[in-house]
């Protein structure tokens, strides 16, 4: 393949598309190194952009890792090559989570629809509320498969287990509230990419409404209560949840919980479809057990996705892909 080639579509069609993918807190933990030579693509950890107290072990810089390896995997597809993915190839370089080979047009099949390239753009989170249509039950395998196909289950609990889990996510919210190290984690990276602008305040997909009944715990970055912005206007009554599962907890599982959260989110795009996370149980240790499913069931969750239609979200700063994106040394 012509190395100018790569030079010009990668920075520009594959690694922007990476970049639009969802990360915790917008922190977009991640860098690239092209090697045009060999046709590759490495996924970088940035360490430096990772939160040290909502998430030490960086199982969500993972997650969001995941997410925009899944996109460049979608972008290269698009562009006519064939993605060939390794996950953390080499033990003595920790920060290397990902290599992408870009291989000849032979086109094997990917397992994703064509439409997923145009639904980078249009995926947003959207916090508002969504209407109480529920999901057909076609759509609701065809997310499952999704899943599958990266490595991991989706679940629908029904509506008792759907309660239950968020009422974890409420006491999550709660202690993220009080716990003075992650909410000012929080509230940085909300600001964290606007310097040196002046601020402008936070961004309305941030500081939407909130659930006055608190029966539906949106994250409030902030990590204060704004009693203005509890509203009386309706949440979804019974909110669609969807746990996403990995047989086992370990980095590459991490990656993979990523790239599946992002299959389905895609799709679920392509389908109309509006999401937003609900990941604050997640972040601590006693409840992500609780969360986990119940007895009978194998595995460990790694996110709470609310599906719905409803609102467009807005959509939230990205850093630039030539920011991102390295050029690898050439070796003599
Ligand atoms: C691992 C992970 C955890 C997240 N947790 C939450 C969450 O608890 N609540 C929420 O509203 N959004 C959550 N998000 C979504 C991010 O806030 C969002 O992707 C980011 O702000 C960029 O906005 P966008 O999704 O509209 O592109 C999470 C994303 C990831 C990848």
């Amino acid at each position: 393949m012509h190395s100018t080639v790569l030079d010009r579509v990668i920075p520009e069609t594959c690694v922007s598309a990476a970049v639009a993918a969802p990360s915790i807190h917008n922190t977009q933990p991640w860098r690239f190194r092209l090697d045009a030579e060999s046709a590759t693509l490495q996924v970088r950890a940035a360490p430096e952009r990772g939160l040290r107290h909502t998430d030490p072990a960086g199982r969500a810089l993972h997650l969001s890792a995941g997410a925009s390896l899944l996109n460049l995997r979608v972008a290269i597809a698009h562009c006519g090559w064939s993605p060939v993915r390794r996950l953390l190839p080499s033990p003595e370089d920790p920060a290397l989570l990902a290599v992408v080979r870009v291989a000849g047009a032979a086109g094997r099949p990917t397992g994703h629809r064509t439409d997923l390239y145009e639904a980078i753009w249009r995926r947003h989170s959207s916090r508002l509320p969504f209407s109480g249509r529920p999901l057909p039950p076609q759509l609701r395998s065809e997310l499952g498969e999704a899943a599958r196909v990266e490595g991991a289950r989706l679940w629908f609990p029904d509506p008792v287990e759907t309660a239950r889990l968020l009422r974890l996510t409420a006491e999550a919210e709660r202690r993220n509230r009080i716990d003075a190290d992650r909410a000012a984690e929080s509230n940085r990276w909300v600001h964290h990419d606007r310097r040196p602008t002046p601020d402008v305040g936070l961004p309305q997909a941030v500081l939407g409404p909130q659930d006055s009944r608190e029966r539906l715990p949106l994250r409030d970055f902030t990590a204060q209560r704004h009693t203005e912005r509890l509203i009386a206007q309706l949440f979804e009554v019974a909110p669609t949840i969807a746990v996403l599962i990995t047989e086992h907890d370990r980095r590459a599982d991490w990656l993979r919980a990523g790239q599946a959260l992002q299959h389905v989110w895609l799709l679920a795009t392509a389908h109309g479809l509006r999401a937003s996370l609900l990941h604050q149980a997640l972040e601590w240790p006693d409840l992500r057990r609780s969360l986990s499913p119940t007895p009978g069931r194998t595995g460990h969750a790694q996110m709470l996705i609310r599906l719905g239609y409803g609102p467009e979200g807005a959509a939230s700063p990205r850093r630039a892909a030539r920011a991102v994106l390295e050029e690898a040394q050439a070796s003599c």
